[in-house]
């Protein structure tokens, strides 16, 4: 920093080169060893860092123990709406002021003396490098339960249709903040920001920096059962940003799938009833038509929930009839001239009816002119 007197100083400091964001609740135990460890490394490798503390107005001694150890580059930035790890991180994303930015725990579970390994890697060209308990070196700590283990794998493994990354459930992470200009509509559910940022980025080389990732020794963790379903959430939206298509029809055949399931019931429950045969046949078919057309409306064709409901339910019946009708001219086909077997036949109409059903309510009755490519601000 130049000390000529006739300069005027900036009263504006230079921003760091490195901003590490850092969501915490409740971790007001683990912030003087971790904020002692990344001092330690600041110090050893030279680095020009900041700390933001994402805090959710954590009922505990958060405040005081920041200001007590009183480190000028620790910034303490506590939230009051709008509250979760991953809403903390993107806020924190948005308030760094870092080239470089890495997000990780406060709970002591990821080693900050990784950090300029990580670095190191951005700086030979990764767009992503990821602090890595399943990379060669890496581990995790003995005392996991075979429960988390397990949980911890099947994750990774829906996680595969996106990545190879062999931890792309780590919250360990570092990137150029750049990366984040081009990212189509962030939106990341729950926990896995590595894994939305994999995806959105469209990241080519994505590197795993092995860590030991310890067991939290203080304060408690906040990974719920709510926050696992959250990333099924997650993966859904993924597929449908990342396989468009694919992640549609597999929707919808899964929304015909469950509209056997939902007439037999139907069917069932009125002839328990007494409810002539006739009558209850057409009840069946009109619940489970209702039913596949809500649900396709909710989640398949989600991008068109905001277009006229009567219009698409109209729509999706005349899709449905012609479905119905192709299905059977396709099997009368199929049956005089390729085989015998009326239920091959019918097999061979299903696909064909279905196929003219999806295609029509994908073309025409939930239109994909509704869906906003665009991403978000
Ligand atoms: N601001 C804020 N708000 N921070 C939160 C919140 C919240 O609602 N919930 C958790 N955090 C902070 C914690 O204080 C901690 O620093 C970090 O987020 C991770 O929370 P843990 O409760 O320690 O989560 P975990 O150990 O179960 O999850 C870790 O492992 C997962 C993979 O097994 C994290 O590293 C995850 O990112 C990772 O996906
Ligand atoms: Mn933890």
């Amino acid at each position: 920093m130049s000390t000529e007197p006739t300069e005027i100083e900036d009263p504006v400091p230079a921003p760091p080169a490195l901003s590490i964001i850092i969501p915490t609740y409740r971790e007001a135990e683990n912030l003087p060893d971790l904020l002692r460890a990344i001092d330690g490394v600041r110090r050893e490798h030279g680095l020009d860092a900041e700390v933001l503390l994402m805090d959710d107005d954590s009922p505990d001694e958060t405040r005081r123990i920041v200001a007590d150890l009183g480190y000028d580059w620790v910034h303490l930035h506590v939230r009051t709406h709008n509250r979760g790890l991953s809403p903390a991180v993107l806020d924190g994303l948005t308030l760094a002021r870092g080239t470089l930015c890495v997000v990780m725990d406060a709970d002591l579970s990821h080693p900050p003396e990784r950090i300029p390994d990580m670095i190191a890697a951005l700086n030979d060209g990764a767009d992503l490098v990821i602090g890595s308990r399943y990379a060669p070196g890496g581990s995790t700590d003995a005392r996991w339960g075979l429960l988390r283990r397990v949980n911890s794998r099947v994750a990774t493994l829906l996680a595969r249709p996106f990545t190879n990354v062999k931890d792309p459930m780590s919250g360990f992470l570092a990137f150029r903040r750049r990366l984040l200009d081009d990212a189509a509509a962030f939106n990341p559910v729950g926990y896995k920001i590595g894994l939305e940022l994999i995806v959105k980025c469209r990241c080519q080389d994505v590197r795993e920096v092995p860590i030991h990732f310890a067991d939290r020794t203080r304060g408690r963790s906040k990974l719920t059962v709510a926050e696992q379903l959250r990333y099924l959430q997650h993966l859904r939206r993924l597929a449908v940003f990342r396989y468009p298509n694919v992640a549609c029809l597999i929707q919808f055949l899964i929304v015909g799938a469950s509209g056997v399931v939902v007439n037999l019931v139907v069917l069932t429950a009125l002839l328990a009833a007494f409810v002539p045969k006739e009558l209850a046949i057409a009840a069946a078919i009109v619940v489970s038509i209702a039913t596949n057309f809500l649900m396709n409306r909710r989640f398949t064709f989600s991008y068109a929930r905001k277009g006229s409901i009567a219009r698409q339910f109209l729509g999706f019946v005349g899709a449905c009839s012609l479905g119905a009708v192709v299905n059977y001219a396709v099997t009368l086909t199929v049956l005089g001239y390729l085989t015998d077997i009326p239920q091959l036949a019918a097999l061979v109409g299903i696909v064909a009816g279905t196929g003219i059903n999806f295609t029509m309510n994908r073309l025409f009755v939930f239109k994909r002119t509704l869906v906003d490519k665009r991403p978000s601000p």
